[in-house]
């Protein structure tokens, strides 16, 4: 018979099978001191008005300082950008000090991304273990660039080749 762990990890392998991109979650925190969570629950949910979700765990330490937020910004990392990406899905290790961002209206733009999108808060609905967070899309740019977007597979970063 499955335990609840058996069921617990055959649901984590089978919802990693979905491939999906990376992006880091970006804000300003305490003091206005830049933040950052490497994410890939980004949803696009509606064209008309323009809105994107994203899941928040709820023992991320960052919860509560996130869903209290009004603005934050979606960065879509390149496959280049995995130190960062590694780095921002470390426990307590969310600052952004170090990385190249401009602090604009609605948080940081990490300068490297491949495309961004600000989002001030719409919605958020309690789901399981998870907030979902839904956002109205107030500004957006993309990058024209080569680079490929980075990737996350079967629970590995993954470049497309
Ligand atoms: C590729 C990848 C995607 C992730 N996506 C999410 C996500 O969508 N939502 C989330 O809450 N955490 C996500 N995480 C986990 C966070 O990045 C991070 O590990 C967690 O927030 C660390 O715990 P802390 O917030 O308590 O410091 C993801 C991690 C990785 C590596």
């Amino acid at each position: 018979m499955k335990t609840q762990i058996d069921k617990n990890l055959n649901l984590r392998n089978t919802f990693g099978k979905f491939a999906t991109g990376v992006s880091i979650v970006s804000f300003l925190g305490k003091g206005n001191q830049p933040f950052g969570v490497t994410v890939n629950s980004f949803t696009s949910v509606s064209l008309d008005p323009p809105i994107a979700l994203w899941c928040i765990d709820k023992k991320s330490e960052l919860c509560e300082s996130i869903i209290n937020k009004k603005n934050y910004v979606f960065n879509f990392l390149a496959d280049d950008q995995i130190n960062l990406a590694v780095k921002l899905a470390e426990k307590d290790n969310h600052n952004l000090i170090d990385a190249d961002c401009d602090i604009q209206e609605y948080g940081p733009i990490l300068k490297n991304s491949i495309g961004w999108v600000a989002c001030s808060k719409r919605e958020i609905i309690e789901a399981g273990d998870h907030f979902i967070i839904l956002g109205d899309v107030e500004e957006i740019s993309s990058l024209n660039d080569k680079r490929n977007p980075l990737v996350f597979w079967s629970g590995k970063f993954q470049n497309l080749k």
